[in-house]
């Protein structure tokens, strides 16, 4: 009867409709499960009392001040989701970011009162700079090989193209392919100021040290720096066992690529780079190998868990991830993946909930063991 010596037996004595007959047997025989006990909800809290203000990119997600987040908190904890991760919108931004290391820092103050108020909800703290930069990138901007302030060399470059400067005035009323001149030039003259300067990866990791510091001494129970520097876990690690936090455990973004599906966040957080983009510090998309090494290297500075990000377009390093490396994996679906299907979900066109749980259960299957989604509340909603 053994026609195919390779395979056990086939069809018409193997069927494996067989199993998939009613909800029951598909139930019982089903490999991967979605538990709420799994997920991490993103929370971004904002300066003020009583704010609830929607992202417009993000439908359903909010900006919140304090007394509201603690209230979501509540929301969150009574679904049985274990963990939320706290990003902060700062009243004021400067070139120090500090208030990412202030005690008095929006995410410190929203950490306090959510310990507070609902002491088992695990609170992660999203270290990293660009929230509170006024630049908005993810750490210390210096100048290149030109010392010069920002401003300094932006008024350089535009007084040395003073010709598309008064171009671009009354832009409105120029032709098609005028006005992709002028803009290609504006372009390139930003290009030329940007170039001039660096991400500062050592300068950074002080701050990044301190800001891990202060948020664990406001509350924050696991840290999990997002900034993509070199070094920074081993940084971070030594800066709170020096603080006595021997404790407190690292949630590395270990494989952190430079990706557009952060856009919809960007808007969340007001973190978008002022110039330049984060492709000298953050992955390249490309590359699967090296995403291996960034993991490798942070487990060996002391990450306890790492995670990869976005999700849905890193399947393969997610599964590449699980099958090496034997600690907590966990995945990000980032603000784009949210805004795709909310975005084609209220046109109609495909049926939310149904795609909502497919796509978290495709990040499961390939083996994140946590997920930070924005779709945690609704997801566990539909699990109850
Ligand atoms: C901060 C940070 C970002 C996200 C998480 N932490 C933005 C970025 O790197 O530009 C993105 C999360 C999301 O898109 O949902 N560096």
């Amino acid at each position: 009867m053994l026609r195919n010596p390779w395979c056990l037996m086939s069809f018409p004595v193997t069927r494996l409709r067989r199993l998939r007959r009613t909800d029951q047997l598909r139930n019982l025989v089903r490999e991967t499960r979605l538990t709420p006990d799994a997920f991490v909800y993103p929370m971004f809290v904002c300066p003020g009392e009583g704010v609830r203000k929607e992202i417009r990119s993000m439908p359903g997600v909010c900006n919140l001040s304090v007394d509201e987040a603690v209230k979501e908190a509540q929301e969150v904890r009574s679904l049985g989701i274990p963990s939320v991760i706290l990003f902060g919108l700062p009243d004021k931004k400067d070139e120090v970011a500090a208030g990412a290391w202030a005690d008095d820092g929006i995410v410190q103050q929203a950490a306090r009162a959510m310990k507070r108020e609902v002491p088992d909800l695990i609170l992660m703290g999203d270290v990293c700079l660009c929230e509170y930069m006024s630049h908005g990138h993810c750490g210390v901007v210096k100048p290149g090989s030109t010392p010069q302030s920002l401003g300094a060399a932006a008024r350089d470059a535009l007084s040395a193209r003073q010709g598309v400067v008064a171009r671009s005035r009354g832009l409105a009323v120029r032709s098609r392919e005028e006005k992709e001149k002028v803009i290609d030039e504006l372009a390139s003259i930003v290009a030329s100021v940007v170039s001039k300067f660096e991400i500062d990866n050592d300068a950074s990791l002080e701050l990044l040290a301190r800001t891990s510091v202060s948020l664990t001494r406001a509350g924050i129970d696991i840290i999990a720096p997002s900034d993509m520097m070199d070094g920074r876990v081993a940084a971070i690690r030594a800066a709170l066992d020096e603080a006595s936090f021997i404790n407190t455990p690292i949630l590395s973004y270990a494989a952190k690529f430079a990706s557009g599906f952060y856009g919809p966040f960007r808007e969340a957080a007001d973190s978008a780079p002022q110039f330049g983009d984060r492709r000298s510090y953050q992955m390249d998309g490309a590359n699967l190998r090296e995403a291996m090494r960034e993991i490798e290297l942070d487990i060996e500075e002391g990450a306890d868990m790492i995670m990869v990000k976005p999700a849905m377009p890193y399947l393969d390093v997610i599964a590449a991830a699980r099958d090496r490396f034997d600690v907590p994996l966990a995945a990000y679906q980032v603000s784009g993946e949210y805004a795709m299907i909310e975005a084609a979900a209220s046109n109609g066109w495909i049926e939310r909930d149904r795609v909502m749980m497919e796509a978290l259960l495709s990040i499961r299957r390939a083996g994140a063991s946590i997920i930070l989604t924005y779709h945690a509340k609704d997801a566990a909603r539909l699990l109850a």
